[in-house]
C-alpha cells in the first residue's frame, strides 16, 4: 500500500499524524507528507483511517 499527501490541498490540520506517526510527518513546509513510500506491514488500518479523517481529503491510499 502506497500513502501519499497532496500538498495543495494539506491544511496542516496533523490529525493523519497524530493516527499514523509511523507514516505521515511534517515537512519544512509545515504540512505532512508521507515518510515512507510502502505503508509498513500492521500500517495499512492506520494509514486508511488517516485518509479518511482527513478534512481535505489530501491523503490517497492505494
Ligand atoms: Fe494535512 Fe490532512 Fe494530514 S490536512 S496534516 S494531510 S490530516
Amino acid at each position: 500500500m502506497k500513502a501519499v499527501v497532496d500538498q495543495d490541498l494539506c491544511i496542516s490540520c496533523g490529525a493523519c499524524i497524530d493516527v499514523c506517526p509511523e507514516v505521515f510527518e511534517w515537512n519544512d513546509e509545515e504540512k505532512a507528507h508521507a515518510i515512507v513510500e510502502e505503508v509498513p506491514d500492521g500500517q495499512e488500518e492506520q494509514a486508511k483511517e488517516a485518509a479518511d479523517g482527513c478534512p481535505t481529503e489530501a491523503i490517497k491510499v492505494s
